[in-house]
């Protein structure tokens, strides 16, 4: 049954016995077999989706954000704030609304999916829209967050990590061990970080035997960590992902590193046809960014990157719902025809 992460987890996580526990019920995502799907970009390869968009708030951001609100109230906290580019300020004014403390939100102007904006206004936040990027609105709010007291909720904030670290403990405990690779998009850099982490402290408490290795992604016009410089105006239609200077870089080349895998980059054109082809084979429906793991995953089996590790099982997070951004969906699929109410006019239009 469903408890949420604190109480799941709570042997590995900064909790007492008295820590106020600020939960929706939070993570016990599904591990999903995508057999359709590894036959279409990866044969040969196990891919299992750990579908994040089954979280109260529709994204992986929940599990940070039980924990990062959870202690904010700990520590005596009447507001929280962050930056976003949609997610974080979702989960951010769900879990103030339901502590009954107050959100703040910084979001960029431009291209935050509808679905997002709704939620934290219908939670109740203060919502500012600023003229610049998530990079600039995160500059802001640690400048604010320093001066005044309010909480930041960023994946700055140590706890975040320590929620959604425990992404990587749900993988291992439905697969009986951690995968060999796990994929996942890149924006901020702070879910690679922390399922890094998850994994590192499942296989050091021997509940794990091996560690995977990271394939992380960003978005071509949008990806400073493989570029090796920040992006000053990034783009994508992955919007979760358009960030041009992620906090956590250095963290995720360690992640990168120490577990032998990589971090690619992939074109919007790459994305959109993996975007559309998970729902058609799987019938399981992502924001755009969730398709970046999974383009790169084609374009390394496509480059010989697998061909040593058949059989291999590769856990992919699909970090967001596809409801998020409804507005892409619509964009990139043919619409209804509209035709009389009549029995004679559908069956033409069916062409049966
Ligand atoms: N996928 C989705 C759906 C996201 O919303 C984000 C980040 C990421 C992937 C990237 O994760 O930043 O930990 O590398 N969204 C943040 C937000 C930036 O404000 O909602 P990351």
């Amino acid at each position: 049954m469903r408890q949420g992460i604190i109480n799941t987890y709570r042997a590995y996580l900064p909790v007492t016995e008295r820590t106020p526990v600020i939960t929706l019920f939070e993570g016990d995502t599904p591990l999903i077999p995508a057999p359709r799907l590894a036959q279409a970009i990866t044969p040969g390869l196990r891919l299992m989706l750990k579908f994040e968009g089954m979280n109260p708030t529709g994204s992986f951001k929940d599990r940070g954000m039980t924990m990062a609100v959870t202690k904010a109230v700990e520590d005596g906290a009447v507001a929280v704030m962050c930056a976003s580019t949609g997610n974080t300020s979702a989960a951010a004014s769900a879990y103030a609304a339901r502590a009954g403390i107050k959100c703040v939100v910084l979001l960029p102007n431009t291209d935050v999916a509808l679905g997002k904006l709704s939620q934290a206004l219908i939670h109740g936040a203060k919502v500012l829209a600023i003229e610049g990027t998530f990079d600039d609105a995160l500059v802001l709010t640690r400048q604010i967050c320093e001066k005044y007291p309010i909480q930041i909720v960023n994946h700055i904030n140590p706890y975040r990590i320590e929620g959604q670290k425990t992404g990587a403990f749900e993988v291992c405990d439905v697969l009986g061990d951690a995968p060999d690779f796990h994929a996942l998009p890149v924006g901020n850099a702070g879910n690679i970080t922390a399922y890094w982490k998850g994994y590192k402290e499942y296989h050091a408490a021997g509940i794990s035997t091996k560690l995977p290795k990271m394939i992380g992604f960003q978005a071509a016009g949008s990806a400073p960590i493989v570029d090796g410089a920040p992006v000053l105006n990034p783009h994508t239609i992955a919007t979760a992902i358009r960030i041009g200077n992620p906090a956590s870089w250095q963290h995720a080349l360690t992640a990168r590193d120490e577990s032998g895998g990589l971090i690619g980059k992939v074109t919007d054109d790459q994305i959109l046809e993996a975007y559309l082809l998970l729902p058609a084979l799987e019938g399981v429906f992502t924001e755009p960014a969730c398709a970046a793991p999974l383009a790169g995953l084609k374009k390394l089996y496509d480059s010989g990157y697998f061909n040593d590790y058949d059989g291999a099982t590769v856990a992919v997070t699909l970090t967001g719902h596809g409801l998020k951004d409804p507005d892409r969906a619509i964009k990139n699929v043919p619409h209804p025809a509209t035709v009389p109410a009549t029995l004679e006019a559908v069956v033409r239009a069916l062409d049966f």
